[in-house]
């Protein structure tokens, strides 16, 4: 667990006296600073040294209290129970912090050693509707890269669009029967998964169909001109859809993102020469297959992952090894983060572990499967329309957008027109995207598009609410010629609880970045929200009489809105400027 400014200061100070009192030997023990409910913090560590020093917890602990030289931070410690020693720390200390958090333009994010790491993530599949999975994993992944690349290190976005395989003889021979100008054609861009289900059943219920369909993959695969060429229209349509979504979200993934599995076709062949080479593939069932150690399935039989199956055909792990030595040899990753479905578990372990047998994925290169749960309709079940399709994600922004309308309609009628609109989207696409961060990126949720668009509670309208109504009070006090002082004002209770808060922004960030796990960011950003409630209610602002104070509380109201800002930025949530 990475830790808050205190923490740092109170660890190195409680590591400096443990050598005072104990001994250099105890330079590197762990003071155990913790959260207290008693005090702000407590040091837990006089249990475990009087252990090894040989003596009673509670005298280790006044030993430790002699020792320690926290005057400048703390007020005097207080020994409780068998040896918790509980530290409040000192007010001025506090607003010291939280002025200097105020000139810092990081807010106090730290950078880490940078890294050079590669996120896989969105990757729909061409002329099939982009779902709500691939949703969650855009905006999960989206929210990572950005966080990633605000501590510091090189982020390189891989789209591993689904755009080869079998799927696209039928494509293209629906495509050349129904005329690439027809309105069926135009679906690609609009709609694509009708124009694959006609493909589709046509395929399952035309013989004559099929067998061009078959032979189509074929002319394909063996590199035809004029296929390549129609399968490369069809495939253009499908990303103008991608990007039209993209757009619509806010998510920072261009066309040179795009790393689809059909880039990797010419690598293939030498994926499985030299996994035949080192002896690591050989053939099962007709299949070519490596079967990394420790995967066993029923009968404690090795499971194997398939990269060419009989009829010469390759699979989706052929592509992902190929991915992999790109990521490590051209585009030199640290690190790479795979923003996928937890159903495919089972694959990226498997993909890992035999990666690095073979070598391609070396011990210092860290390799993640960021594992995306499920968005589940009311019935608990994956998210559908009623009609049992999946979900047009146009539609669902679109819908989310119109009731976003409502919400803004009632809070700010008086606004124009074309202001309420762009509220309107920002709320609405911010509560969709939210939904997907604030839960943890492995569990399921219900999508509940009521709930997600509610002014209370962990949502997007509720902290974008939050920003717009301290952007109020700022843009009040300007107009009343009042200027926030340079540090924020912090004495009272709540201006300390809100401080101590808003001082763990950067670590939080780090944490996230190490972690990728963004639901933390929101935890954090609603946390805040509502410490900035406790303060306002607390403390006047602009009915305050004293113009010290009222300047010193205008500069905790700033510095909260920069770090809501800049967390939602992470997140890639809009912050309208009124509501
Ligand atoms: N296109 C795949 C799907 O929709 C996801 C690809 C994920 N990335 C990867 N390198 N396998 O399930």
């Amino acid at each position: 667990m990475r830790m808050t400014a205190p923490e740092i200061a109170l660890t190195a100070r409680f590591q400096a006296a443990f050598v005072a009192a104990f001994g250099p030997e105890f330079a590197d023990a762990d003071p155990i600073i913790r959260p207290s409910q008693f005090a702000d913090f407590q040091c837990n560590a006089a249990m475990g040294l009087a252990k090894r020093v040989g003596a009673k917890p509670r005298d280790i602990a006044q030993r430790i209290v002699d020792a320690v030289e926290l005057d400048d931070i703390a007020e005097p410690l207080e020994v409780a129970g068998p040896g918790f020693l509980n530290i409040r720390l000192r007010t001025d200390w506090v607003a010291a912090q939280a002025a200097e958090m105020a000139t810092d333009e990081r807010l106090g994010v730290p950078s880490p050693a940078p890294q050079r790491v590669v996120i896989d993530y969105s990757s729909p599949n061409v002329a099939k509707e982009m779902h709500v999975g691939h949703l969650r994993t855009t905006v999960v992944g989206d929210s990572l890269a950005r966080t990633l690349e605000h501590v510091g290190h090189t982020v390189i976005r891989q789209n591993h669009l689904g755009d080869w395989g079998t799927p696209f003889g039928m494509l293209i021979e629906h495509l050349l029967d129904v005329g690439e100008d027809s309105a069926e054609a135009a679906l690609l861009a609009t709609d694509p998964n009708a124009f694959y289900q006609a493909a589709r059943t046509k395929f399952d219920e035309d013989a004559a169909f099929a067998t061009r369909a078959r032979a189509r993959v074929a002319t394909l695969q063996a590199g035809d001109a004029d296929t390549l060429a129609i399968w490369s229209r069809l495939v253009d349509m499908s990303k103008g859809y991608f990007h039209r979504i993209y757009d619509a979200l806010g998510v920072t993934l261009t066309d040179a993102d795009l790393a689809g599995e059909s880039t990797y076709n010419d690598a293939l062949p030498g994926v499985c020469a030299d996994l035949e080479a080192t002896g690591q593939a050989r053939v099962s069932d007709g299949a070519l297959c490596v079967f990394p150690a420790g995967f066993t399935g029923r009968d404690e039989q090795p499971l194997p992952l398939i990269i060419r199956k009989s009829d010469g055909g390759y699979g989706y792990a052929t592509t992902d090894f190929a991915a992999i030595r790109r990521r490590v040899d051209e585009l030199h990753a640290d690190r790479i983060a795979y923003v996928v479905g937890t159903a495919q578990e089972l694959h990226f372990q498997m993909v890992f572990a035999a990666a690095r047998e073979a070598g391609w994925l070396p011990e210092d290169v860290e390799a993640v499967h960021v594992k995306i749960g499920s968005v589940l309709g009311e019935d608990g079940k994956i998210l559908r329309t009623r009609s049992g399709a999946s979900l047009r994600l146009m539609e669902l922004l679109d819908d989310a957008v119109a009731k976003a309308r409502g919400v803004i309609d009632e809070l700010q009628p008086e606004l124009p027109e074309d202001e309420r609109a762009e509220i309107a989207r920002q709320i609405g696409i911010g509560s969709v995207k939210y939904a997907d961060l604030s839960t943890a990126h492995d569990s399921d949720y219900v999508f509940d598009m009521d709930r997600m668009l509610a002014l209370t509670g962990n949502t997007a309208p509720y902290l974008q609410y939050a920003v717009a109504r301290i952007r109020s009070i700022g843009r009040r006090a300007a107009e009343q010629g009042l200027v926030p002082a340079e540090a924020p004002r912090v004495v009272d209770p709540a201006e300390r609880a809100l401080a101590l808060q808003l001082l763990e922004f950067g670590p939080m960030v780090e944490t996230t970045a190490r972690t990728l796990e963004p639901h933390r960011i929101a935890a954090y950003l609603f946390a805040t929200a509502q410490a900035f409630t406790g303060f306002y209610e607390a403390c006047p602002i602009l009915k305050e009489a004293d113009d010290e104070v009222r300047a010193g509380r205008l500069a905790l109201a700033a510095l909260t809105e920069r770090v809501l800002v800049q967390g939602l930025d992470l997140l890639g949530v809009e912050a309208p400027t009124r509501m």
